[in-house]
């Protein structure tokens, strides 16, 4: 707590530096602290949503002269007379330095093949019994992009109750849940008995899937080993490898699509997405789900030399995770991250039998952020 205190503040025109206890230091705008002042009147008291119209506020606002500094608040007196009184801890948990704003990014951890020796696994009772397992489970998700929950019952539905844990489902054109298993007239490979390469689901949709679930309930059939690679990792080995192939994988959006009797799903984007930070936010891979391509004439070849030059990356050995589903496990994946495949199997040899079902990635973070607040508290 002691770090959390407000040693000097110093205004200088249009912004102040704060130095902390423990000798940090953060610069804040008077526009900005005028924006964020948490007052009744700016801040909704029961939404905490903004109730202040930036437009009332002057641009070029500069800081007053009368500031008062207590250890754990800090009050400002505007030029017009309202009153901000800001807590230090709120303050430094919002400060926007350039190693505050790196040091509250997630930490990802970019896996290949050594993370066969330490699978993020968890049992199916420690979720659904405390929170404290159900942040566990959460945490794995968000820096490895997968973990496999064991022992899970082997009952018809139950991997929706473990999705409700934390969130309601993503409907999608396969329905709320869907069984894999090999099918008689299938629309999809997936259903089928052949083996599937790695792929992202739906990535014909503006907005896939971000995570999915696939519970074992069956495993007797010859082969169908799943299959996982990291699809963060490999982006950033082409980006390392071939900067070029990473570039325009980055920028040339390409169209996906999925039709049948019923449903004609289409959307085009590039297959490594990054936000204007560089870091990424998804990989959209699927070659049954890749529609003609329709791009500039010059990026044809250039595409496809740089859509092999990922493909090699993503099929080699040492990137791949390798993994026998057995009954009672659930394996559970980043759809936006973390590229998923199957081996053939022999649907003569045994019964195979997965479910599976979809919930959104911003349930994952949010159930997180809920649970930490609790579990602090
Ligand atoms: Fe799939």
């Amino acid at each position: 707590m002691e770090s959390r205190s407000i040693t000097t503040v110093i205004a200088n025109d249009n912004k102040c530096q704060i130095t902390w206890s423990d000798g940090q230091v953060s610069h804040f705008h008077a526009l900005w602290l005028r924006d964020n002042c948490p007052c009744p009147e700016c801040l909704h008291p029961q939404t905490r949503e903004r109730v202040l119209d930036i437009m009332d506020v002057p641009q070029d606002l500069m800081m007053p002269t009368t500031i008062k500094i207590e250890a754990q608040n800090l009050a400002i007196t505007w030029q017009d007379g309202h009153l901000s009184e800001f807590n230090a801890s709120w303050l430094k948990d919002h400060c926007y330095s350039e190693h505050a704003l790196q040091s509250r990014k997630e930490k990802l951890n970019f896996w290949n093949e050594d993370i066969a020796r330490s699978i993020p696994e968890i049992d199916y009772d420690a979720i659904m019994q405390e929170d404290s397992g159900l942040l566990q489970w959460l945490d794995m998700m968000v820096e490895y992009g997968f973990a496999i929950v064991r022992n899970t019952p082997t009952i018809h539905g139950e991997v929706c109750k473990l999705a409700a844990k934390i969130s309601f489902l993503k409907e999608t054109n396969f329905g709320r849940e869907f069984e894999v298993i090999s099918k008689a007239n299938p629309n999809n490979v997936a259903y089928t008995a052949i083996s599937l390469k790695s792929h992202s689901d739906l990535p014909n949709w503006e907005l896939p899937p971000g995570v999915q679930f696939l519970h074992c309930l069956k495993s007797e059939a010859t082969g169908g080993e799943s299959t996982l690679v990291d699809g963060f990792a490999v982006a950033e080995i082409l980006r390392l490898e071939n900067p070029e192939a990473f570039e325009l994988l980055k920028s040339q959006a390409i169209p996906f699509r999925f039709h049948d009797e019923e449903w004609d799903l289409s959307h085009e984007a590039p297959t490594i997405g990054c936000n204007a930070s560089g870091d990424y936010t998804d990989i959209r891979y699927h070659a049954a789900l890749t529609a003609p391509l329709q791009i500039p004439s010059d990026n044809v070849l250039p595409f496809y030399q740089a859509y092999r030059a990922l493909t090699n990356i993503i099929r080699a050995p040492e990137n791949i995770l390798e993994l026998k589903l057995m009954p009672g496990d659930v394996m559970v994946f980043n759809n936006k991250r973390v590229l998923h495949g199957r081996a053939a199997f022999d649907p003569t040899s045994g019964d195979r039998r997965l479910e599976g079902c979809y919930v959104d990635n911003d349930a994952i973070l949010s159930k997180r952020r809920v649970l930490r607040r609790k579990l602090q508290d």
